[in-house]
């Protein structure tokens, strides 16, 4: 049988093979409720233009109603012959309708119909992920401000550095998610015109008016240009990016989290929620949640990365490839939902091991830094100089196998005489953080400001949105 939607210049139906790779209910179901959305504000519109007749606009509606109540119900049949949640949800409306559901594709196509599904649904999306990701800064920022004066080790190259806090190294991550929540909400500023009315790809002769259906679905306005409406997806391509690079900040704190966890820094454990047992060695607990969200960030890069190929060699204006924008982006974006509520919840589960810590950050001549500035701020010494002093003082120190703060006076004084007693009071971890205070720094005073501040914010976007 040929397809009843479009079938008219066809004889026969399909091969079964072509049914299957042109088929798309498979996953755009997705989009009932936002198909069902964009054809009742369509319907309205053509009423309130005199484009169909007043009765036929409300059998339409109704029947509309029905639909989405049927899939809700879970009792709507998707057929694959009928290719796509448009034709679906249209060839159930004509069964309950009859001949007027016919008219609700007045000045309308599917090209116009998915690339307004679709961009309802990215839009929807970007609204839950950026509530998720609020919570999961809102979680790093309650700990930190816990541990605003926990003290740890710094790192660069993974070599100790300089001792920092735990709770800023916790506000990093709550700044980074700042900036990612940042781009989902540009890509939704920019996502934000309704295409419907485009058509096919040129418009239409009918008198629509798209300034209307725009408003009912939300959005700023229609976009401007037909061809570009139906043939374009950077409003994907930019949220997928914006999901990577939220995929990686993620993938980066998961890494942590293993590092942390494994008994040679032993920094922190997470308990039974969020770790697995190994089903041969009886003392292993393995971070697998952590792993899973640093393993999971490929599939969003790559979900990127594949849309950016689909797209990159088709001519204006939609094209079958298209179809191909779907899986890729479902995947990724309920990947990236599923890392940060996983994320969220070892952050809450996390126990750190402060004295581990603690002692690490004493460890490696971490405060040699400490001892240099001492030098440039007491002595008036060139950084410099006192830098190679302070080098001195470490190797003699690393010589002894002892700590930095344990080499006598008589022995400093040995490397330059004009060192004094007081070079004692900058020697210690807990010393080093409290005396970086510059604006940013690790100090617990600006931990607890800078987490404070962040709680603040978010408790005012959340009493905005209830
Ligand atoms: N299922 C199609 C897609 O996802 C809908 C648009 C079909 N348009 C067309 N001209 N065949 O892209």
């Amino acid at each position: 049988m040929s397809n009843k939607m479009w079938g008219g210049r066809f004889v026969s139906g399909p091969d079964a093979i072509m049914e299957e790779i042109n088929a798309s209910i498979g996953f755009d179901y997705k989009f009932a409720s936002q198909d069902i959305r964009g054809s009742l504000a369509h319907v309205a519109m053509l009423a309130e233009q005199g484009i169909i007749e007043r009765e036929a606009a409300a059998a339409i509606t109704k029947g509309l109603e029905q639909v989405r109540h049927e899939i809700e119900a879970g009792t709507f049949t998707f057929s694959r012959a009928l290719e796509d949640i448009h034709m679906n949800v249209e060839s159930r409306l004509a069964d309950i309708v009859g001949p007027d559901a016919g008219r609700l594709h007045t000045a309308r196509s599917r090209n116009d119909q998915v690339a307004l599904d679709f961009r309802l649904w990215v839009r929807d999306t970007i609204d839950t992920l950026d509530e998720q990701l609020r919570e999961l800064q809102k979680a790093l920022a309650e700990r930190a401000l816990d541990h605003a004066g926990s003290v740890m080790p710094g790192f660069t190259h993974l070599q100790s550095a300089q001792p920092v806090t735990f709770g800023h190294h916790l506000m990093a991550y709550v700044e980074m998610l700042g900036r990612d929540r940042g781009r989902f909400g540009d890509a939704r500023r920019r996502l934000n015109e309704c295409p419907l009315g485009s058509a096919a790809l040129a418009g239409t002769s009918f008198p629509i008016n798209r300034e209307m259906t725009a408003k009912a679905l939300g959005f700023d306005r229609p976009t401007a240009n037909s061809l570009d409406s139906v043939s374009d997806r950077d409003f994907v391509l930019e949220t997928l990016s914006a999901a990577a690079i939220s995929a990686v900040h993620l993938s980066r704190f998961a890494e942590e989290i293993v590092l942390w966890s494994t008994p040679q820094f032993g920094f922190a454990n997470l308990s039974d929620k969020f770790t697995t047992g190994s089903s041969i060695m009886p003392q292993k607990r393995n971070p697998d949640a952590a792993e899973l969200v640093r393993g999971k960030t490929g599939r969003v890069i790559g979900a990127l990365t594949g849309l950016l190929i689909v797209m990159k060699g088709l001519p204006l204006a939609y094209s079958k490839d298209m179809q191909e924008d779907k899986e890729g982006t479902f995947d990724a974006l309920q990947s990236l939902s599923l890392c940060v509520a996983a994320m969220t919840g070892m952050v809450r589960d996390l126990v750190p091991d402060l004295k581990k810590m603690k002692a690490a950050a004493g460890s490696g001549y971490a405060i040699a830094t400490d001892l240099a500035d001492w030098l440039v701020r007491a002595l008036n010494m060139p950084f410099r100089d006192a830098h190679h002093v302070t080098g001195r003082l470490v190797a003699m120190a690393a010589d002894r196998k002892i700590a930095l703060e344990k080499l006598s006076l008589a022995d400093m004084q040995s490397v330059d005489q004009r060192i004094t007693a007081e070079v004692h009071d900058v020697l210690g971890v807990d010393k080093s953080v409290k005396s970086r205070v510059s604006y940013g720094g690790t100090a617990p005073a600006n931990v607890r400001t800078q987490a404070r501040a962040w709680l603040k914010k978010i408790a005012r976007e959340e009493a905005g949105t209830k």
